[in-house]
Parts: C-alpha cells; structure tokens; sequence
C-alpha cells in the first residue's frame, strides 16, 4: 500500500488534528513526544506519514502533491488560494475574519471613506475591501500583532483574526465588521484524489464521523 502523506499545521492545531486522526486508526505516537524537533512522522502499519509545516505551507505541500492531504486552516486556505479541494470542515479552531479598529473608525467604513488596512492577509482584506464593499483602501502587509497598527497610528482599521476578542478588547479595539467565518479544513491534491479515491473518500467520512461540533 502507497504510504498516504498528509501535512499538518505545526502548532496549537496539530494537537487538536492527530486526536481526530487517532480516533480513526491513524494516530502517530512518537509526534506528542514534547522534546522532539522531527518533522516527520510515520505510522507503517497505518500506511500514514505526517509532516508538521508552517500553516501559509501546508496548502503549498498539498498543490505540489508532496502531500496528498492537509489540515489547513480557512484563513490560510483563502489567502494562499492553491489548486487544492477543500473536503471537510473539520470544526476546530473557530474563529472569525474581521474588520477591527476603535470604535470612530466605524463611521470611516460607513462613508467608505479612503483609510489604511493593516493585516497579515492582504488578499482576503483587498478582495473584501474591493469586490464586497467597493471601497478602495491601502493596504498595509503586516506580519503580526497587528493590532498595533490602528493603536500607534499606522492605519485606521484592522483586518485579523478574532477568536476570544480579549486581544481587541485588552487594546481598546473592536469588531466592526464581520467577513467569514473560519476554522480548519481538510485539503486534498486533486491528484491524489483521483488517483487514490477510495481510500481518501473513506478517511473523509471517517473524520466526518469522528469531528465534533
Ligand atoms: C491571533 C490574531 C489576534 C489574536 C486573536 O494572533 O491575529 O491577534 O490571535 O485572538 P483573541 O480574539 O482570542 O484574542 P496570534 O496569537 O496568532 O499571533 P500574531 O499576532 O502574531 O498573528
């Protein structure tokens, strides 16, 4: 049996990730070990092998097919935007994309007034800003703690993530608008897909089965 190769968000997601590849017969001990620096896992008996990637990679992996799966999460899937199927919603990680600045800012967008847009995804911000709203905006790449920007004055809003709102609300921040809901998905190379459709086909509906929401 052709090893199957799926790569998996390195960080607080990988975790939550292998619980639900475990439940399905395709767990992976030597990955929790907290010590190991590896980035690659094998489980031959499952037939399964694990990379461990940068999130913004994981759909690159996938495209080139030297992956035949990913975990990634929305977000990235939009912003990177790769040849890749998304197959599931695996229901982890939610959390939303949005508009988020102080609470003035909000008559900026109603009078879709010239602003800066600070964000670490500049394709979801120019798509929403250009094609939603029909606001023509600068935008601002950033590539974190972005919401500094609104607070020093480098931009008049924010387009980031928001999960608890603590980050926002601890900085004085709020939602203004809400784009998408987000949380990760399960990405497939087309490829892969066709070639070694029944197995893929079955491990979707097993994880569908096994995926709490
Ligand atoms: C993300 C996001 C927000 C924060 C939102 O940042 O960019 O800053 O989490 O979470 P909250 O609503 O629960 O406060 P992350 O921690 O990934 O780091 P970053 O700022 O470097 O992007």
């Amino acid at each position: 049996m052709r090893m199957l190769t799926i790569a998996l968000t390195k960080g607080r997601l990988a975790d939550q990730t292998l619980d639900l590849f475990e439940k399905i017969g395709l767990g992976c001990e030597e990955i929790h070990d907290p010590h190991t620096r590896k980035l690659i896992f094998e489980n031959q008996n499952a037939g399964v092998r694990f990379f461990l990637a940068k999130g913004p990679d994981v759909p690159t992996y996938v495209e080139y097919g030297v992956a035949d799966i990913g975990v990634s999460g929305k977000d990235i899937i939009m912003e990177e935007n790769r040849k890749v199927y998304e197959v599931l919603d695996l229901g982890l990680g939610k959390c939303s994309m949005c508009v988020c600045g102080p609470q003035e800012a909000a008559s900026l967008l109603q009078k879709n007034a010239w602003i800066r847009v600070a964000t670490k995804y500049p394709n979801i911000a120019k798509d929403y800003f250009y094609n939603t709203r029909n606001q023509t905006v600068e935008l601002i790449k950033l590539n974190g703690s972005i919401e500094l920007a609104p607070i020093v004055g480098l931009s008049e809003v924010i387009v980031d993530i928001v999960e608890t709102g603590s980050t926002l609300a601890e900085n004085g921040l709020t939602v203004l608008e809400k784009i998408c809901p987000l949380s990760a998905r399960l990405i497939v190379n087309p490829v892969s897909m066709r070639m070694d459709n029944a197995r893929i086909s079955g491990l979707i509906r097993e994880l569908d089965a096994v995926k709490k929401f």
